[in-house]
C-alpha cells in the first residue's frame, strides 16, 4: 500500500493499492510541493504547461475522459471563434451544475426506444433492461458511490420531491422539539421545502427554522460552531438538515461529526448530497446518517432533470414508514396482484410511488458504469491534486498582493483545507465578475456564475485534465486583460497573450 499525494493538511492519508512509479517521489507532499517538485524535475517554471502535461501523463484515471462527450468550443453559444479554435474541446469546468454526457447514454436510450417501437408494452418485462424494475439494477452501483448498502438507496423522482417525502417521515415536530437546523444560505429549493414542511405541520418558520450563518466577516461555517449549535439547541431540534457540500462556497461539511452530534441530542440528521455525490467520498451508512437525498445530474452525469436518489439508514427499517404511498412501494413479488393490500417494501424502497421513467434510467446507468471502472477513493486522490493545482495557479497569478493594492485579484472563498472542500473552488473577484464571466465564455470556458458575486469552477476528476485547469487559468488572465484590467502576471513565460486553442 502506497500513500499517494498525501496532502500535508490531510491528517488522514488515503492509501492507494498501486501508484505510478514516476510519482512515488512525491508521496507525502502537498499539491503545491508536488507542482514545484515536478517543475524543478522538468526544469520549467511551476506554471508551465509542461507541468500540466506531465501530471496528465501520470494520471491513471485519464482514460475515463474518453467515456464522455466533451462539447467543442464552436458549439458553445458564446464562444468567440476569433479567439479560440472552434474544433477543440472546450474547457468544461461546470460539472457542479451539469455533468457531461456519458457516451453510452445515447446507445442505451436508443435501445429502449427501439424496444418500445418493436414490442410496445412487452418492454416492461423483456429485454436487457426490463422497465418494470430497471432502476433496481442500478441501486448497488449508486450505493457504492454514496457509501451505503444497496437496500438503503432508492432511485426515484427529483431531488426536491425526495426531500419532501423524507421530511414527511422524519420531521415530526412536537411543541418541545420542532426546529429544523439548516445553513442560513441553504440552496433555495431546500429552504422552501423545509419552510413549507414547517408550515404544513402547523408551525411558524420564524420560530422553527433555525438558520446557521458563518461568523461575521467569514464566508464558511466552522465545524465547531455547527456542533456547538447542535449541543445548545439540540433538545428543540427535530431535524438537522445540511448540505454535504455547500453549493455556493464549495465547503464540504464534516458529515460524520454532524451526524454524531445530532444523534447524541436525539435529532434526526439528513443531508442534501447534491454537490457531494460523485464529488467526495461519502459513507452515509457508516456515519449513521438518518436520511439523505441527491440529484444525479451534476457529478453523476445523468442529464438535466435526471433520476434523483434517496437514502434511509437501515436502522430505521422498522419504525420509519413513508407518509405517502404508491404502488411502486409495494413488494415487487406481489405488486401486480392488484389486491389493494399494501405489502410495503422495507426501508427506503417503500417510499417509491410511481413506475420508473426508463428514459431517465438509461443515462444514469451509462454514468454509473463509468464510476464502476474506478472508485471514489481513487477519484478523490486525483481530485485533491487537480483542485490543489487550480488553487496554486490562481494564487500564483491572482492572489492579493499588499504591495500592489490596485492589481485585480481573486479571493477563493472555498476553504483552503482540502478536507473541507470537494473539487469546486468559488472565486470572488476584486473586479466585476459578470464581465469576467462573459470573457471566459468567449474563450471557450464553461463555468458558472452565482449571484451575488461568485464564479464557480469545478475540475471534475472523472473527466477533467490538468491541461483543462492550466487552460482555464490562461483564459482567466486573458479575460482580465480584456476587461481592461491589464496584465496581472508575475510570469511572462505564461502570459504571452497566446490563448489555449
Ligand atoms: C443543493 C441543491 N438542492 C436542491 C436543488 C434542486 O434540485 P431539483 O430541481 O432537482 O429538485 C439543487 C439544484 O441544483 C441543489 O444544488
Amino acid at each position: 500500500m502506497v500513500k499517494l499525494w498525501n496532502l500535508q493538511a490531510d491528517k488522514h492519508p488515503v492509501a492507494a493499492s498501486s501508484s505510478p512509479p514516476a510519482m512515488d517521489r512525491f508521496v507525502g507532499l502537498t499539491a503545491r510541493e508536488t507542482v514545484e517538485r515536478i517543475a524543478a524535475q522538468l526544469d520549467r517554471g511551476p506554471t508551465s504547461a509542461d507541468v500540466a502535461s506531465y501530471l496528465d501523463q501520470q494520471d491513471t484515471l485519464r482514460h475515463l475522459r474518453r467515456k464522455f462527450l466533451v462539447p467543442r468550443m464552436a458549439d458553445l453559444p458564446q464562444a468567440d471563434l476569433s479567439l479560440v479554435d472552434g474544433s477543440q474541446e472546450c474547457i468544461y469546468l461546470v460539472g457542479n451544475s451539469l455533468g457531461l454526457q456519458p457516451k453510452k447514454a445515447g446507445k442505451y436510450l436508443r435501445e429502449e426506444l427501439d424496444k418500445w417501437a418493436k414490442t410496445g408494452v412487452h418492454g416492461h418485462m423483456a429485454g436487457a433492461r426490463p422497465w418494470a424494475w430497471a432502476e433496481n439494477t442500478l441501486e448497488g452501483l449508486m450505493a457504492d458511490v454514496v457509501g451505503a448498502k444497496a437496500e438503503e438507496v432508492a432511485l426515484m423522482n427529483g431531488l426536491t420531491v425526495n426531500l419532501h417525502l423524507l421530511l414527511l417521515s422524519f420531521y415530526k415536530p412536537t411543541a418541545a422539539r420542532h426546529k429544523i437546523l439548516l445553513e442560513d444560505k441553504a440552496f433555495p429549493s431546500d429552504h422552501y421545502a423545509e419552510e413549507s414542511q414547517i408550515r404544513l405541520r402547523g408551525f411558524d418558520p420564524a420560530g422553527s427554522m433555525l438558520g446557521l450563518a458563518p461568523r461575521p466577516g467569514e464566508e464558511t461555517l466552522r465545524t465547531r460552531d455547527i456542533l456547538e449549535e447542535i449541543e445548545r439547541e439540540g433538545d428543540s431540534i427535530a431535524v438537522v438538515m445540511f448540505s454535504g457540500v455547500q453549493y455556493y462556497t464549495g465547503q464540504l461539511f464534516d458529515m460524520a461529526a454532524i451526524a454524531e452530534a445530532g444523534r447524541k441530542k436525539g435529532c434526526f440528521v439528513g443531508f442534501d448530497c447534491a454537490h457531494a455525490v460523485g464529488n467526495v467520498e461519502l459513507k452515509l451508512h457508516d456515519w449513521g446518517v438518518d436520511f439523505a437525498c441527491w440529484c444525479s445530474y451534476k457529478y453523476v452525469n445523468s442529464g438535466a432533470g435526471g433520476l434523483a436518489g434517496a437514502f434511509v439508514h437501515e436502522k430505521h427499517d422498522h419504525h420509519i414508514k413513508p407518509a405517502l404511498l404508491g404502488w411502486w412501494g409495494h413488494d415487487l413479488k406481489t405488486r401486480f396482484l392488484m389486491d389493494n393490500e399494501m405489502q410495503l417494501q422495507r426501508g427506503v424502497s417503500g417510499f417509491r410511488l410511481s413506475n420508473q421513467p426508463i428514459l431517465l434510467v438509461c443515462p444514469l446507468q451509462a454514468s454509473l458504469e463509468v464510476f464502476k471502472k474506478t472508485s471514489m477513493p481513487a477519484l478523490r486522490r486525483k481530485s485533491l491534486l487537480l483542485t490543489g493545482y487550480l488553487e496554486y495557479l490562481i494564487q500564483h497569478y491572482y492572489g492579493e498582493d499588499p504591495a500592489r493594492p490596485h492589481k485585480p485579484h481573486v479571493r477563493i472563498i472555498t476553504p483552503s483545507d482540502p478536507r473541507q472542500r470537494g473539487c469546486q473552488l468559488s472565486l470572488c473577484f476584486s473586479v466585476n465578475v459578470a464581465g469576467i464571466y462573459r470573457e471566459l465564455e468567449k474563450r471557450g470556458v464553461a463555468c458558472d456564475m452565482r449571484e451575488p458575486s461568485v464564479l464557480r469552477v469545478a475540475p471534475v476528476p472523472l473527466y477533467n485534465s490538468f491541461a483543462d485547469v492550466h487552460g482555464f487559468v490562461q483564459a482567466l488572465g486573458s479575460a482580465l486583460r480584456a476587461c481592461g484590467q491589464g496584465a496581472t502576471t508575475s510570469d511572462p513565460e505564461e502570459h504571452s497573450g497566446i490563448l489555449p486553442r
